[in-house]
């Protein structure tokens, strides 16, 4: 099939490469003029594992194409996605003017029927707005071609990316016409071990899903978070809590981590985007409402804790950090953790030495650009010289097992504060380090 994916982001480069690897010829389609000229130069705009190489070799086999040329794109294929990013809007609304920004390039530009379909995160009513866009510019045109819109929500995870796309749990497609089924169909059956996890819905059910999925994950974990506050309070123990309740099948191990809060380009702006759609609606939506604030408040759980430790003033105090990126195996940094807990503690006066394997360009170029408090380091040892203690925030495999000998010589005080409950508690106090977790009380 030849296939167009406009917006050659995490979610566009990687499904973009994943269609060309099964023989699919593609192109992939930005306006950001660097991002396309690195990538015909082999440059990958993002670290996600295995993608460089995938990347690299398709482009080499000539499955994959880079352009910033819509009409180059369109006139070729008979397929388009749109995979554009829908970041929150001021009042908390999905933006989606990029995404109607290439509907109407699409009108302007097609040549024959085309298959839209929407891979980017929606709110329901979307696509409506796309098929009216493109069809008001074919009218400009006076052009009487014709044109399914098709939603097909993506659900990868980055650091997994490339594993998630080239094996889908399921893929959800909303339709309002069999020829349109029948053609994704196609395309995604050799991606699929079972054709019942191809699931055909409307349209509406289809965009409504991804919300629903998102908001559910986001649930389990400020739900956990919340258990944990809870624990640390009446003295049990949220790991022990994690295995007894996940070992019920129908609550189930994943996702049920406790942590500094979820981040990423994801859960946050697409948790808000529903609340504000139940608010257009006359609807509150209490529990999605509350999800969010427990989020919130649990990004500066560890900063309560460095307070109660030290004082709520950190002058002089040097911390080190180690992980930046919301989550392990990726540089993407859009709403970590890392950054609420950096800004706060250098807010109340503290020093910064910090460390991630791949997140430290995005961290001085953008998130906490311009932080005079926050020093980059080469490793995570260097991260701990001199520091009053060492903040944990992304559970990189490389910080899983540190030599505890060489963090106690590093640091000036005996202190770990562990936002990924990393650590065991009795091995910690037999090397002598005062152990702060998430949802247990420490042992000091
Ligand atoms: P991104 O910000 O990484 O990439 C979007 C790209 O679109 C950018 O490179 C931008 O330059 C380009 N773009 C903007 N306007 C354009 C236009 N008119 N023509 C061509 N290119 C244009 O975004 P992303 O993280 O890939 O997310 C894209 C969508 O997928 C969002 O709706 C997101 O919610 C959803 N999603 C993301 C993930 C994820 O893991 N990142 C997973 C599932 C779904
Ligand atoms: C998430 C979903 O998992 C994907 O299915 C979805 O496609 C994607 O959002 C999206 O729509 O963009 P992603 O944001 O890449 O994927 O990463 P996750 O693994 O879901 O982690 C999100 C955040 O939740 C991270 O900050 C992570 O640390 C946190 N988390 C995750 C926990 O705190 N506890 C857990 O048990 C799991």
């Amino acid at each position: 099939m030849k296939i167009a994916v406009i917006g050659t982001g995490y979610v566009g480069l990687v499904t973009g490469t994943c269609f060309a690897n099964m023989g699919n010829t593609v192109w992939c389609v930005d306006v950001d003029e660097k991002k396309i000229e690195n990538l015909k130069r082999g440059i990958i705009p993002i670290y996600e594992p295995g993608l460089s190489e995938m990347v690299l070799n398709n482009f080499k086999q000539r499955n994959l194409n880079f352009t910033t040329k819509i009409q180059e794109a369109l006139e070729v294929c008979n397929i388009c996605f749109i995979a554009v990013g829908t970041p929150m809007g001021e009042d908390g609304s999905a933006d989606l003017h990029y995404v109607l920004d290439v509907a109407e390039s699409i009108g302007k530009y097609m040549s024959h029927h085309m298959y839209v379909v929407d891979k980017s995160t929606v709110p329901v009513g979307t696509a409506e707005k796309v098929y009216t866009r493109i069809q008001e510019e074919l009218s400009k045109r006076e052009s009487n071609l014709t044109f399914d819109v098709i939603s097909n929500p993506e659900f990868l995870k980055e650091g997994n990316a490339i594993s998630d796309c080239m094996k889908p749990d399921r893929i959800v497609i909303g339709i309002n016409n069999e020829d349109a089924e029948e053609i994704m169909r196609e395309l995604y059956k050799p991606y699929l071990m079972n054709t019942e996890n191809f699931i055909v819905m409307d349209i509406a059910s289809a965009e409504m899903t991804k919300y629903a999925a998102n908001s559910m994950l986001a649930t389990k974990i400020s739900f956990m978070n919340e258990i944990s506050n809870i624990c640390e309070r009446v003295g049990a123990d949220i790991n022990k809590i994690r295995k007894g309740i996940g070992s019920d099948k129908r609550i189930g191990y994943s996702f049920i981590y406790p942590g500094c809060g979820y981040g990423g380009s994801c859960f946050p702006k697409d948790v808000k985007a529903l609340i504000k759609t139940a608010d257009e609606y006359g609807y509150g939506a209490p529990l999605l409402q509350s999800v969010e604030e427990v989020n919130n408040t649990q990004k500066l759980v560890l900063v309560e804790k460095v307070k109660q430790r030290f004082s709520t003033n950190l002058l002089g105090k040097v911390f080190a950090v180690w992980g930046l990126a919301f989550k392990p195996d990726t540089d993407d940094m859009r709403e970590s953790a890392a950054i609420t807990i950096i800004e706060e503690l250098t807010e109340l006066g503290a020093e910064i030495q910090a460390y991630d394997p791949k997140a430290m360009d995005e961290a001085r170029e953008c998130y906490l650009k311009g932080n005079e408090r926050v020093t980059y380091c080469e490793s995570k040892y260097d991260a701990l010289k001199g520091a009053d203690a060492l903040v944990l925030v992304t559970e990189w495999k490389e910080f899983r097992s540190p030599d505890f000998y060489e963090i106690k010589e590093r640091l000036r005080n005996p202190v770990i504060f562990d936002g990924r409950n990393q650590y065991s508690a009795k091995s910690l106090a037999k090397y002598g380090l005062d152990y702060y977790q998430i949802g247990v009380r420490p042992s000091v």
